[in-house]
C-alpha cells in the first residue's frame, strides 16, 4: 500500500491513535485491511516497539501481516488463538451500524475476524457514513472462480442492476461487484445462499462499535 496515496489521512491517523491507546501487553488482536487499518497497524507497531510490549495479530491480508512482522508483532491464527478484540475499516456504514466492506477484497477474513471477536471497533472517517447502504458502493462478493457466470445470473434475480468482475482475492477466488438499488435486511443471507458465493461484503446486524471521525 502506498502511504502517499491514502485519502483523508489525517482523519484516519486520529482514528488509528484512538485504537492504539486500547492496545495492552498480552492481547490477541484482529487486524482488518484497507488504508485505515494499515495506518492503525503502523501506529500499533510503533507502540509495541517503543513500549516493548508483546501482542499477537490475526491479520486479514498479506500487506497487514507484512506491517505486523516489520514491527515484530507475532502472527497468530483463528484455529489456535482467541481474539480479545478487533479493529477494521468500512466502505459504508448506516445509522444502524450495518456496513458494506471489502472494496479492498479482504472481506472473507474480515467477516471471520468480526465473528470471532467479542468486540470489534470499526473506524470510519465521515466520507463512509450513509443514509442508505449502497449509496456510494456496490457490494463486493467473493466467488469461486468457475461459478462467476452462475452467481452473476443469480445476483440479477435478487435485484442486482449491474455485476462486474473485479479480479482475484488473496484466496485465489474471484471478486464481483454487484450494484443494488435497494439493499434489504435479508439480502446478505440471500446472497450467501447462492452456490459458488464464498462471502459477501454486506454486514447486516454485526456486533461492532463504530468510531467516527
Ligand atoms: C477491505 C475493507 C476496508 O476496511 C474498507 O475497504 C475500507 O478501506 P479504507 O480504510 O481504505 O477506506 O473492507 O476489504
Amino acid at each position: 500500500m502506498d502511504i502517499n496515496e491514502i485519502t483523508n489521512k489525517e482523519q484516519k491517523i486520529i482514528l488509528a491513535k484512538i485504537i492504539t491507546d486500547k492496545v495492552e501487553n498480552g492481547q490477541t488482536i484482529g487486524f482488518g485491511s484497507g488504508s485505515t487499518s494499515y495506518l492503525t497497524a503502523i501506529e500499533i507497531g510503533k507502540k509495541v516497539k517503543e513500549k516493548k510490549i508483546k501482542i499477537k495479530a490475526i491479520p486479514t491480508s498479506q500487506y497487514i501481516e507484512d506491517v505486523c512482522k516489520e514491527y515484530g508483532i507475532e502472527i497468530g491464527n483463528l484455529l489456535e488463538n482467541n481474539i480479545d478484540w478487533s479493529f477494521d475499516g468500512a466502505d459504508e456504514v448506516d445509522e444502524n451500524n450495518n456496513m458494506i466492506k471489502g472494496m479492498g477484497k479482504a472481506l472473507f477474513k474480515e467477516k471471520l475476524n468480526i465473528l470471532n471477536s467479542p468486540k470489534t471497533y470499526i473506524l470510519v472517517d465521515n466520507t463512509k457514513l450513509v443514509k442508505k447502504l449502497g449509496e456510494n458502493h456496490p457490494i463486493p462478493i467473493e466467488v469461486f472462480p468457475s461459478a462467476l457466470n452462475y452467481v452473476s445470473q443469480e445476483l440479477k434475480k435478487l435485484g442486482a442492476v449491474e455485476t462486474t468482475f473485479k479480479g482475484m482475492t488473496e484466496n485465489n477466488n474471484s471478486i464481483i461487484h454487484a450494484k443494488f438499488n435497494n439493499i434489504t435486511e435479508k439480502l446478505e443471507k440471500q446472497i450467501k445462499q447462492i452456490t459458488g458465493v464464498i462471502e459477501s461484503g454486506l454486514f447486516i446486524g454485526y456486533n461492532v462499535e463504530v468510531i467516527k471521525n
